[in-house]
């Protein structure tokens, strides 16, 4: 019998996983089945209970309920443990529940493999210090950034974050926090990690961060261009949405479960025509 996965979401019926898992399945031979799971809102538990009972072999968790499955997980990897939310649980043979995170290596992947913008040595403005953001941080740090900027609305909430990452800091590298008025200088990357793009809003980014050097990746995406996006973009910078993080993260769940690592430039450009 082939293995099944699934994402599980409240709602579920927009999400691309599937068509994205499905083309992965395909192109590397495996043999596997990925669904769409409704949990009920006060049925998150119960839910991924019922899915380790039947048998499946791991299942990418979406809103709202990330940081739900982070507080299930029996085993948290370290970046699960560093984002303090979980996007793919795997479950082993003997029922047991392990929790990761690749929403973070998604979007470091998107930026260097398929922008082809190495980050090491570079200025890079995070914006935002929700949940997304925490995720990023660590990956982002990882990938040796001379300077990493996390400016938030909430300046206390940027500066938690900062003490959090502080001790992982390569040498010479910078972390700091910032309200968005005091966002100084031109940057190499600007990630926009705030949910303002839902609300058709975009965070107060002066428009000297961008210039034509600049790579501004929304988080988000969406027929048209976030207005963040435009707006990057009347300062000079490239812009990218958030379509090539989604698959990039799919991509590193698939390879957590499955052994292989699918190629993504494919699939990203099918799904880009169909958004
Ligand atoms: P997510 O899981 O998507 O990160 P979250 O944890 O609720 O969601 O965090 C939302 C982030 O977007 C926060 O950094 C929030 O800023 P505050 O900490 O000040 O609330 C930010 N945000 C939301 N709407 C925004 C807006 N219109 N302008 C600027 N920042 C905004």
């Amino acid at each position: 019998m082939s293995e099944r996965y699934c994402v599980i979401g409240n709602p579920i019926a927009h999400s691309k996983s599937p068509e994205i898992h499905a083309a992965f399945a395909r192109q590397t031979g495996q043999d596997m089945l990925y669904e769409r799971c409704l949990a009920p809102l006060d049925g998150f538990e119960a839910s991924v209970r019922a899915l380790v009972a039947a048998g499946y072999g791991g299942a990418n968790v979406t809103v709202p309920f990330k940081l739900q499955a982070a507080d299930l997980a029996d085993r948290l990897t370290e970046r699960a443990r560093a984002a303090g939310a979980v996007n793919t649980l795997m479950f082993n043979s003997s029922g047991g529940i392990i929790g990761d995170n690749t929403d973070g290596a998604g979007l470091v992947g998107d930026i260097t493999r398929n922008a082809g913008v190495s980050l090491e040595g570079k200025r890079v403005l995070l914006l935002g210090a929700g949940g997304a953001a925490r995720g990023a941080v660590l990956p982002l740090l990882a990938a040796l950034p001379a300077e990493l900027t996390i400016a938030n609305r909430t300046l206390a909430t940027a500066d938690a974050l900062v003490e959090r990452f502080t001790s992982q800091l390569a040498q010479d590298q910078r972390l700091a926090a910032c309200a968005f008025d005091d966002i100084a200088g031109q940057y190499d990357v600007v990630v926009n990690a705030t949910s303002a793009s839902l609300a058709d809003a975009m965070p107060p980014v002066p428009a000297g961060a961008f210039g034509p050097g600049t790579l501004a990746l929304d988080m988000m995406y969406g027929k048209a261009p976030t207005r963040f996006m435009q707006f990057a973009a009347s300062c000079g910078a490239a812009t990218r949405d958030g379509l090539g993080m989604l698959v990039e993260q799919a991509a590193e769940a698939f390879l957590l479960w499955r052994g292989a690592r699918p190629d993504t430039a494919e699939i990203l450009d099918r799904l880009r025509l169909a958004v």
